[in-house]
């Protein structure tokens, strides 16, 4: 299967001149060996959507956003919200959806997601979902019980879709544990391994057309671990914070998966 490694930039770089900087470092690293097997994307700050994916434009790294409206896929009185229609628009291919982040100081919760999902959907937006469970759930050993409760909004999504197979290539999940996210601590291949393996179970019970969907791992993925996770036929790419600031660590981690 073809693995996807994706930079999600957060609220980085600080100015213009920093993301210039990053996409140039970007558009300058040796990327003939990733192709056909390794597919790079970023999501930039919504600011900097339309800037950066012009600037990538026949580069083969492809633009994401961070976050869409709930409310509506399109235009209407939302005031800081960033449609699908919008952020398509703007040269995004794809939206990062459901990220612990997002749930955390945002509220989003199961009904929002689906929303957000859907109107991803209406709009050609593919969605990478984000899912993952807490240091506490970790601990407490219920890390697959979480996961399947959080992939119920794509289940939801399955049954609401009047045709469900679009999701063959607009659906890329990634498993995020939380206490993973910057903060150097990572579960073991072994671990993320059983995790992907039920997952991957799970949205091929929603429907076939769910049977290959890519799962990727996120949570303090560097130049230095990405070659382990890569080993793994159930790990399909990386959900790359920090890392990906940097051009050379993000192409470092490209290569291990290549
Ligand atoms: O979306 C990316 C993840 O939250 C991972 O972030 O690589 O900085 O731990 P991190």
């Amino acid at each position: 299967m073809q693995a996807w490694v994706i930079g999600n930039w957060k609220q980085n770089p600080a100015t213009q001149h920093a993301v210039n900087a990053l996409v140039n470092d970007l558009k300058q690293t040796d990327r003939t060996c990733l192709a056909p097997s390794c597919r790079l994307m970023v999501a930039p700050s919504t600011i900097h959507i339309a800037g950066v994916s012009a600037q990538l434009q026949g580069s083969g790294i492809l633009c994401a956003a961070q976050d869409i409206s709930a409310h509506s896929a399109s235009t209407g009185a939302y005031t800081g919200d960033i449609s699908a229609a919008q952020a398509f628009d703007a040269g995004a291919r794809w939206s990062i959806l459901g990220h612990s982040e997002r749930r955390e100081y945002h509220q989003e919760d199961h009904e929002t997601l689906v929303q957000k999902t859907q109107n991803a959907l209406s709009e050609q937006l593919g969605v990478i979902f984000c899912i993952g469970e807490s240091q506490q759930q970790y601990d407490d050993k219920q890390t697959l019980e979480v996961l399947s409760t959080q992939l119920d909004v794509i289940a939801d999504v399955v049954r609401r879709l009047d045709d469900p197979t679009i999701l063959s290539t607009q659906l890329i999940v990634a498993y995020e544990p939380v206490w993973a996210i910057g903060t150097g601590k990572v579960p073991t291949v072994d671990e993320v391994s059983a995790t992907h393996t039920h997952i991957k179970h799970t949205l091929a019970g929603y429907h076939n057309a769910l049977a290959n969907t890519a799962v990727l791992y996120g949570g303090s993925v560097n130049a230095g671990n990405a070659a382990d996770f890569a080993a793994s036929r159930v790990i399909d790419g990386a959900l790359v914070g920090g890392a990906s600031l940097k051009a050379e660590s993000f192409m470092t981690i490209a290569q291990a998966f290549a």
